[in-house]
């Protein structure tokens, strides 16, 4: 049983406007949730300053930075729970996560993906390759997909997405723009109504 609001930990790798966006809505109380840590695969995210400036704690994760690999998912593992961490949401999380951390969060770690999937989706389909394969596509809309996290890339049950228009003068700048602005709208209550456990409890 979750106590409200439920304890979130969100994983970034970059600038971390998704992260921004979950802050605001939690603090505005659209958010059953509360973000108590933030963990990064790069120490130099700009989003470490976004957790910063919110005095949320931060912890950077480098899995290189251990003696085995199962030491690193197991002090990652540890460090959830030491922090009664309920949910984890992926922004902008660009490495993968330990298939024990996959499991241990079975149903309630989320993703959130700039295209429709499952077209736009798998190993290299991030940041600006998305939508230059969704403009090359000649797809007349794209949209973010938030889904569940599994095993496998951009694989998980979709839970929702959002679409937005592609129009033909298009560039990846002002298409990536245009699926930002929903991303910051659809995180927020997905992640919402996933903790509010407004889905059916299939996982995948
Ligand atoms: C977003 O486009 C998200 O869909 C993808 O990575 C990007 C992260 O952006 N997974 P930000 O760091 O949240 O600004």
């Amino acid at each position: 049983m979750i106590t409200l609001p439920a304890r979130l930990a969100v994983f970034i790798s970059g600038g971390g406007s998704n992260l921004q966006a979950l802050i605001d809505a939690s603090k505005r109380g659209e958010l059953a949730a509360r973000i108590v840590w933030v963990v990064s695969s790069s120490s130099s995210a700009y989003g470490l300053e976004r957790a910063a400036m919110e005095g949320i704690e931060t912890f950077v994760f480098e899995p290189k930075a251990y003696p085995t690999r199962e030491l690193a998912e197991q002090d990652l593992l540890t460090r959830l729970s030491e922090r009664h961490i309920d949910f984890i949401a992926l922004a902008g999380y660009l490495k993968m996560v330990p298939n024990t951390v996959v499991r241990a969060y079975r149903g309630r770690m989320v993703n959130i993906h700039p295209a429709l999937l499952p077209r736009y989706g798998g190993k290299g389909m991030y940041g600006h390759f998305v939508h230059e394969a969704v403009i090359a596509s000649g797809d007349m809309e794209s949209g973010p997909t938030v889904h569940l996290v599994d095993e496998v890339y951009d694989n998980g049950r979709i839970l929702e997405q959002a679409r937005v228009p592609v129009y033909p003068c298009d560039t990846v700048d002002t298409l990536a723009a245009r699926v930002l602005a929903e991303e910051h709208k659809l995180y927020p209550r997905v992640l919402d109504n996933l903790i509010r456990g407004r889905y059916d409890k299939q996982t995948d």
